[in-house]
């Protein structure tokens, strides 16, 4: 990775000491305060150099080295870390009196006032929806990370979260104190998990639920590279130990102090006079909370003052200074109106609860998806049922469940229409999968519209300025009925549409124009061919090269291909077989379609008749991969060694099958004979 540095001893020792200085500084501007002066490349570049020197010269490595932020080797498992200062849990309020009540009894306790102006000062900080962990620093330097465990007892992740780069390795002060413990919370911000979360998909991993669970899996791995690569936050809200230090003499000191020493603090915290100030800041936050970029489920209010808090003391394990106001529930009762089926590009039929409308998690929702007739049966929803809709963050409204003992003897059970809501062609519901299809293909007017919709998208034919409103219009003034027909539209008949000038006509007749040049994977993606997604055209045009060679394949060599089933299989030899596509399609290259022929890279079958055992890790694919391009040149591959085996290829701590392999005299290989096999 690191090459060697050529540096004397006494001036590497010199040179460590500037560039973790330098790194330190520019970490912090970087990761905390988001204000870099330098550049990334630069920032490596000294990050390599201290690699270097510290590779050359590990006598010269120290405990807060950023070089340390790369990971290091797995663990076997978590050491338990007892917490000095007990990490305490929150007591809950759900709604503005609970809220007022906590007022009312911290005041009762100072003995303030509790009809006049005395009001308490509150510290306001938003609840992150993360997982609370503690710091520790000796004499200024990171030595110890632990979670928070039962409050008493957490595990020791000291190297996991030294990987998140927002973290001081060093206090920024120049007399630190003996021990100092910071506390926080640890969080995925939204980008961070949906990046997060397409890598796992890609990888053929499942996703992680919400980012609270992303930010759990990953600071709990036994392997801090990991750890390295996910991308987590931290904002530090408080302190546990402190020797050779006094106390501050409020929270929002405490804040002030921990920024000051190089730590994150979240920058929406307010100092709230009196609980009314406080109500409002829950209020507002609660409308920005969806643009925060990370998630939140409440704020936590805090006695600003430490010597107030001292005397209201704990209740068991929550103190009686701070309270966490939850936001309300994103789920709402409603009625089920009616149900009525959509029509999507395929003809699948998607029942819609049609709902008495209803305000749920900030927005007034009167449809919810039911997805399919099992989801129906599953919940046992009626026409007239009494119901709960959830609607979280941003995604679509669902029902959740029935309220059963609200039921009225006049509710209706819903059955899927013999006949198409849109075409009236009779609707099929083949067994073998979980939603009914309208069978009237492109005669559909529904089908129609969806077809050409996902046709002009982005990543199919990328018509720019066609969206699906437009197509909407289009179809309804009776211009289009098939993606073909787009090409013959004219600069008038667009202009003459409502709310359309003859600039827009003009740029959209040139767009569609433009579309005309496209590539075989695009264009074979946006013909719409059912278990063909973006993935799936693209592994066809590279495997097969041309439209012709894809529209004379079986369903055998399209097997051949990674990720294409016999379910995709079928459906392109359907699609390809069927009179209706084919006429569509020759309509569409008469209308001047091109895409540039790709280099077809057929694999031959070379190893047919040959049986090959993987064991231990592989280093540059995933057995699966590496089983995969065995099978796709005609190979066996077999979870057993027998004396029939041909070979088999051992990875990085290889099991018992090496050893079976040599038992029997059946060759054992490595990985790069493995992949020599593969590229010859
Ligand atoms: S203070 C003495 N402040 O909420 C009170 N906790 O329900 C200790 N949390 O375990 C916690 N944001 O994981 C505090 N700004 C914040 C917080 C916060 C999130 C979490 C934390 C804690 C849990 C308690």
């Amino acid at each position: 990775m690191s090459g060697r540095s050529s540096l004397p001893l006494k001036t590497a020792k010199k040179r460590v000491v500037e560039l973790r200085e330098l790194l330190h500084e520019h970490g912090h501007r970087y990761y905390v305060l988001d204000a870099p002066v330098i550049s990334d490349a630069e920032y490596d570049e000294l990050f390599r150099e201290l690699q270097q020197i510290e590779e050359s010269y590990p006598q010269l490595l120290t405990a807060d080295s950023p070089s340390l932020r790369v990971g290091a080797p797995p663990l076997d498992g978590f050491e338990s870390v007892n917490h000095a200062v007990p990490m305490l849990s929150l007591g809950n309020a759900f709604s503005q009196e609970e809220l007022f009540e906590f007022d009312r009894r911290v005041r009762e306790r100072l003995e303030r006032d509790t009809t006049d102006k005395s009001q308490v000062t509150y510290v306001a900080e938003p609840k992150l929806d993360g997982l609370a962990i503690s710091l520790r620093y000796e004499n200024g330097v990171f030595v110890q990370g632990a979670t928070r465990g039962d409050g008493q007892t957490g595990e020791n992740v000291t190297e996991n979260l030294r990987t998140i780069e927002s973290i001081p390795l060093r206090l920024r002060c120049a007399k630190p104190p003996a021990v100092f413990e910071a506390r926080g919370e640890v969080f995925m911000s939204h980008t961070a998990f949906d990046s997060l979360n397409e890598t796992m998909l890609a990888e053929g991993k499942s996703a992680f639920v919400n980012p609270r669970n992303a930010a759990a899996g990953s600071l709990r791995q036994l392997d801090s590279r990991k750890t390295a690569q996910r991308k987590l936050s931290i904002y530090l809200y408080g302190l546990g130990e402190l020797q050779g230090m006094e106390m501050p003499a409020t929270q929002m000191e405490t804040l002030q102090q921990l920024g000051a020493l190089g730590f994150p603090v979240n920058t929406e915290i307010d100092r709230c006079v009196g609980i009314a100030a406080c109500y409002a800041y829950y209020e507002s936050i609660l409308q920005r909370r969806l643009k925060l970029g990370y998630e939140i489920d409440g704020v936590v209010f805090k006695v600003d003052s430490l010597a107030e808090q001292r005397e209201l003391g704990f209740v068991s394990r929550a103190p009686r200074w701070a309270v966490a106001q939850k936001f309300p529930a994103e789920e709402a009762q409603t009625v089920v109106d009616g149900v009525e089926f959509q029509v999507g590009r395929t003809g699948a039929l998607t029942p819609v609860a049609r709902l008495k409308p209803v305000f749920v998690g900030g927005v007034t929702v009167s449809n919810a998806t039911l997805h399919n007739m099992d989801e129906i049966a599953r919940k046992d929803i009626r026409i007239g049922d009494t119901v709960v809709v959830r609607r979280a963050g941003d995604v679509i409204p669902e029902i959740a469940r029935v309220v059963l003992k609200e039921r009225s003897k006049k509710s209706q059970k819903i059955t899927l229409p013999q006949r198409c809501p849109i075409c009236d062609s009779p609707v099929v519901h083949s067994e073998l999968e979980v939603k009914a299809r309208c069978s009237g293909g492109l005669q559909c007017p529904a089908q129609q519209r969806e077809a050409i919709k996902h046709f002009a998208s982005r990543r199919a034919m990328d018509i720019d300025g066609l969206g699906d409103k437009l197509v909407e219009q289009l179809a309804d003034a009776g211009l289009i009925t098939s993606p073909a027909d787009l090409y013959s539209l004219t600069e008038e008949q667009v202009a003459a549409l409502p709310r359309m000038g003859e600039k827009s006509a003009a740029n959209l007749i040139g767009a569609i124009k433009a579309s005309r040049q496209t590539t075989l994977s695009r264009f074979l993606f946006a013909l719409g061919i059912r278990d063909i997604g973006e993935t799936g055209a693209a592994l066809l045009a590279d495997r097969f090269g041309s439209l012709n060679a894809i529209m004379q394949a079986d369903e055998e060599s399209l097997m051949e291909i990674d990720d294409i089933g016999p379910i995709a299989a079928q459906s392109v030899c359907a699609f390809f077989n069927s009179q209706q596509s084919l006429s569509m399609l020759e309509t569409l290259l008469d209308q001047g379609i091109e895409f540039p022929e790709v280099k077809a890279r057929a694999i031959e079958p070379t190893l047919t008749g040959n049986t090959y055992v993987l064991t231990g890790t592989l280093a540059t694919l995933t057995r699966d991969q590496a089983k995969q391009q065995l099978q796709q040149r005609g190979a066996k591959v077999s979870s057993s060694v027998s004396k029939k085996t041909t070979a088999v290829f051992a990875g990085e701590s290889p099991g018992s099958k090496a050893t079976k392999a040599t038992d029997l005299g059946v060759p054992l290989l490595d990985e790069q004979s493995l992949i020599d096999l593969l590229q010859s």
